[in-house]
């Protein structure tokens, strides 16, 4: 099967999320898999693939306007192509389902059937930030549901997120985060910790940040994907009206250290525990073994994705 997975990420997580996806379709199917950034410039014909996915970050419960643009830019297929979307967030809040909505609509209008939406809760890139500890958990989650998620899709067996009341509308509402991005973004200022590194004007993906006589200009075209600020190494952009929220410096990922997961143990919230909770559940009906090594090593603490035993590999490779 030759398989197209499009993807926006503003920070990395979904790209962790999406690239994950195209391992497995690779190592553990033999598919033909191309992964392209919506940011560059699409040069591949659609008729082409028999499976296409779509990843994004939910921004405001939808998809961000890059997303739905680059959807709305898509040529009609000739036959009905199968879809599937991969969504990323900050928090497992069910009013996040909606994010897909509009996406699936654009979707079909262009012959592209929405069979397949996932969810997966990453470390936020804005508002507040996680521990580390808490990334590690919610990635290795992930990584150990992918391969259940992608076996899914392989044998056809349809999945969509719960839908939730007056989704329509109330995703609709919120899109007014798109053109609040823009506003905002024109708000955006360096601060005097700048290197003039120029990282910043090179990894926007709307080449919204010009640099004229040593001054920096933010334009408006700001999708609000946090990529600039939380990527500059000297902390030196201030976000406008929503600074306080801002999340500098990526997260490591790395397993946690004891001192670490105490930290990570005062940030519980129930959302969070009700999330990881039912993830447990269905890891633990695919992945026995693994989750018998990791809760005789810690209680309620994420799990090694890499086998050590010939059994556990077993065990992973579903
Ligand atoms: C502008 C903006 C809006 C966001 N809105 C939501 C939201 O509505 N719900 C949520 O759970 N997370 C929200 N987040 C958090 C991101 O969805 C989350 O951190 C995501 O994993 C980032 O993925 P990326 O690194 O691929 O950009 C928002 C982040 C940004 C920057
Ligand atoms: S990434 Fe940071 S340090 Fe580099 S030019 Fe931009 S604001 Fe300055
Ligand atoms: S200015 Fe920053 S936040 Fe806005 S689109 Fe560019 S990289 Fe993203």
């Amino acid at each position: 099967m030759k398989i197209l997975i499009c993807y926006f990420s503003g920070t990395g997580n979904t790209k962790k999320v999406v690239d994950c996806f195209a391992e497995t379709f690779k190592t553990e199917y033999n598919e033909d898999v191309t992964v392209a950034r919506m940011e560059d410039s699409f040069t591949q014909d659609i008729n082409d693939y028999d499976l296409i996915g779509i990843g994004y970050p939910v921004h405001a419960f939808n998809a961000p306007s890059i997303v739905l643009d680059f959807c709305k830019n898509l040529p009609v297929a000739k036959k009905e192509i199968r879809a599937f979307i991969v969504n990323t967030s900050g928090e497992p809040l069910k009013l996040n389902n909606i994010s897909s909505l509009r996406t699936t609509k654009l979707l079909k209008q262009r012959n592209l059937r929405v069979t397949n939406e996932y969810h997966y809760c990453m470390p936020y890139n804005m508002i507040f930030r996680h521990t580390d500890a808490m990334a590690y958990r919610m990635w290795s989650t992930a990584q150990l549901l992918i391969p259940l998620d992608v076996k899914e899709i392989e044998q056809g067996q349809e999945h969509y997120l719960d839908p939730v009341f007056m989704g329509d509308f109330i995703a609709w509402i919120m899109r007014c985060e798109h053109w609040g991005g823009r506003l905002n973004g024109t708000q955006y200022k360096v601060d005097d910790k700048c290197v003039h590194c120029n990282k910043c004007v090179n990894i926007c993906p709307t080449h919204n940040i010009t640099v004229e006589n040593g001054k920096f200009k933010f334009g408006n075209n700001c999708i609000m994907c946090m990529r600039c600020a939380h990527l500059c190494g000297r902390d030196a952009i201030k976000t406008g009206w929503f600074n306080s929220w801002k999340v500098n410096g990526p997260y490591s990922f790395e397993k946690p250290t004891e001192e670490e997961k105490q930290r990570y143990n005062k940030m519980l919230t129930a959302a969070y525990e009700k999330y990881f909770e039912e993830c447990d559940m269905r890891i633990a009906t695919n992945y026995p073994t693994v989750i018998v090594r990791e809760a005789a090593a810690t209680t309620s603490f994420g799990y090694d994705v890499a086998a050590e035993t010939e059994e556990e590999k077993t065990m992973v490779k579903i």
